[in-house]
């Protein structure tokens, strides 16, 4: 029997299981920690099994229990930002939420993979390998691949031009460190500085970067979902389906490019067992001292991070 757990039910949450019932998974479960909020959108997510001619069974609950045996784990439990607010606002209440959820994953669902959304998303990654002691290519953080499916969207517009002909490319944190790299982004096999000039790829790049504030401060309150439960869909698919796809995702580094002990997006070849290869773009000089930018910002984060949960133990 082929099992998905979700933790946390709210807007990416819920859309998330509610794209997951085409993906032929035979069990579902949503969790909460507002119990009714995860039976009410079960009861919902069911009563669509008719329309999508689908056998699958649909379980909300608040009872991590229920989480045993599930191939996938997928963690979205936390506070999203508010208009004004930085991502790394958020570990203050989050790492606690990702701390409690990792220790019972540990207990009770050690065997499977873990897809991390929550954010700040490249410390939460981080600090779900270090609370569940899973292995560190079993759990993959979810950000980078929205930020890259942005910066398609945006080109394509700009160019009027087919969205399936864009490959774009973003390294770093989800976050103001992210770092999308033109060399690497092409348009129809071509470098994008065929057919932008350079303040116009500098515009584009910025415009997706603060694509998600943009959002947040549209909406007022809560932050992107729509394509967010779209990329945490594509990235299911290809563990479900052992896909062997190339995504850049967060990932634990222990000595790859001369970095040990975080967790920051690269791409990287993601199959059956999670992540299965960290892909070496070779980045030129210039590139890889913009990546170690971004890593200082995630060390901040990590080093914050670390501080709250020791005083707090
Ligand atoms: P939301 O507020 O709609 O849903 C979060 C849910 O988590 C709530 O229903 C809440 O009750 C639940 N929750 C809180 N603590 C819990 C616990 N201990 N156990 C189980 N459930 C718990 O927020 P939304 O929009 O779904 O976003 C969730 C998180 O995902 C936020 O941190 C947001 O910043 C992040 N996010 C990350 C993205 C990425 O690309 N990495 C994209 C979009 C959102
Ligand atoms: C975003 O980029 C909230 O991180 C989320 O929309």
């Amino acid at each position: 029997m082929r099992k998905i757990s979700i933790i946390g039910s709210g807007n990416v949450g819920g859309l998330t299981a509610a794209r997951l019932c085409s993906l032929g998974i035979d069990e579902i479960v949503l969790i909460d920690a507002i119990k009714d909020l995860a039976y009410a959108k079960s009861l919902d997510l069911d009563d669509a099994r008719f329309v999508f001619n689908g056998n699958y069974r649909i379980i909300g609950t608040d009872d991590m229990n229920q989480i045993a045996n599930s191939e996938i784990l997928i963690i979205t439990a936390g506070i999203p930002r508010r208009p004004g607010m930085k991502r790394e606002e958020l570990i203050q209440k989050n790492a606690y939420i990702i701390r409690e959820i990792s220790r019972k994953i540990r207990q009770i669902s050690p065997e499977s993979i873990v897809i991390v959304v929550t954010n700040p998303l490249d410390a939460m990654t981080y600090l779900t390998i270090k609370e569940t002691g899973l292995p560190p290519r079993h759990i993959i953080g979810m950000g980078l691949s929205l930020d890259r499916a942005r910066l398609a969207n945006l080109i394509a517009k700009r160019l009027n031009t087919d969205i399936n002909g864009i490959e774009p490319c973003v390294i770093g944190n989800h976050g103001q460190g992210m770092l999308p790299l033109s060399r690497h982004t092409k348009i129809k096999g071509e470098p994008i500085d065929r057919h932008l000039t350079q303040q116009e790829i500098k515009e584009l790049f910025q415009k997706t970067i603060g694509r998600g504030a943009e959002i947040v401060s549209l909406l007022g309150s809560g932050s992107a979902y729509f394509a967010p439960s779209a990329a945490i869909f594509e990235l299911t698919k290809a563990i479900v389906e052992d896909e062997k796809k190339i995504l850049p995702v967060s990932v634990y580094l222990d000595g790859e490019f001369s970095l040990t002990d975080i967790c920051i997006g690269l791409p990287c070849c993601i199959g059956k067992d999670g992540i299965e290869r960290v892909i070496d773009l070779g980045l030129n000089d210039e590139e890889f001292n913009r990546f170690l930018e971004s890593v200082k910002l995630v060390k901040k984060q990590l080093s914050i991070t670390k501080q709250l949960l020791t005083q707090n133990n």
